[in-house]
């Protein structure tokens, strides 16, 4: 059986996007994923055979990179599970009210339980990896990008993890990389500021001491992966896996 939902999810984001407060969409960075390129993200995972799969999804949106995912394990493309868990983290509760539609449509014809996270990820996370929790095989990931003030509580909170960053898109990678099980893989679309300077060696340090990167891709244009929302950056999409904790080089 072959489910597309991620062009249901499209079409909402057409929809949606255009009628999102300025405001609000540059403070909490809602800038949604097209479905041609959630669909490439979710094409980076290696084949799989697993009983359940745990998938995160931080900053979700409106899914669709969760759509993507479900859609390719459900097209039988080499991801076989008997079953899946998916926990959607989204603050936002108007994108929350339709991400949590889009997902439903999965339940009737899949063994698929989403679970619909309202709330700030940092702090959900954070109390997660307090109580020892490492359950996630998958995640996907287009996070919000913006910078973290110095004496902000998300600093502090993050330094508590042993995670010093700058920006709320390192924050979201290393609090997943931190949640997921060894060997569990991760696929991110970021912009490409974390490769280099001084601000961001701590994130690299611990991103090299947790996983081997896989796959780097870099688009060809810097206006090129958002372009419906005008935003001109360089964006990577970079995937990996988190292997056991070892120093850092
Ligand atoms: C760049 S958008 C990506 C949305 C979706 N993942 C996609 O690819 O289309 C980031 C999302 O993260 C949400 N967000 C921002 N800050 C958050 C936080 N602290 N906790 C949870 N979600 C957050 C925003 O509302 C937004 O929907």
């Amino acid at each position: 059986m072959t489910i597309q939902i991620l062009d249901h999810a499209d079409a909402l984001r057409r929809k949606v996007a255009p009628g999102l407060a300025t405001k609000r969409k540059s403070a909490l960075g809602q800038f949604m994923t097209p479905s041609s390129v959630a669909r490439f993200m979710a094409s980076l995972f290696p084949p799989a055979t697993l009983q359940t799969c745990r998938l995160l999804d931080a900053g979700a949106g409106l899914g669709a990179l969760s759509c993507a995912f479900i859609d390719r394990w459900a097209a039988g493309d080499g991801l076989k599970f008997q079953d899946a868990e998916v926990d959607a983290y989204e603050i936002d509760d108007a994108l929350r009210a339709h991400l949590e539609q889009t997902l439903a449509n999965y339940t009737g014809g899949l063994p698929v339980a989403p679970k619909i996270i309202a709330g700030d990820f940092i702090w959900e996370a954070a109390r997660r990896i307090l109580q020892g929790s490492k359950s996630y095989t998958h995640v996907i990931l287009n996070p919000p990008y913006k910078k973290i003030n110095s004496a902000s509580e998300h600093r502090l909170i993050l330094r508590r993890m042993g995670i010093e960053t700058v920006n709320l898109y390192t924050a979201f990678v290393a609090l997943s990389l931190a949640m997921m099980r060894s060997g569990g893989q991760l696929v991110a679309i970021i912009p490409r500021s974390f490769c280099n300077g001084p601000y961001y060696r701590p994130f690299r340090d611990f991103l090299l001491g947790r996983a081997a990167l896989r796959h780097m891709h870099l688009f060809a244009s810097r206006n090129q992966a958002f372009k419906d929302d005008d935003v001109l950056q360089e964006n990577i999409i970079s995937s990996g896996w988190s292997v056991p904790r070892r120093k850092a080089m």
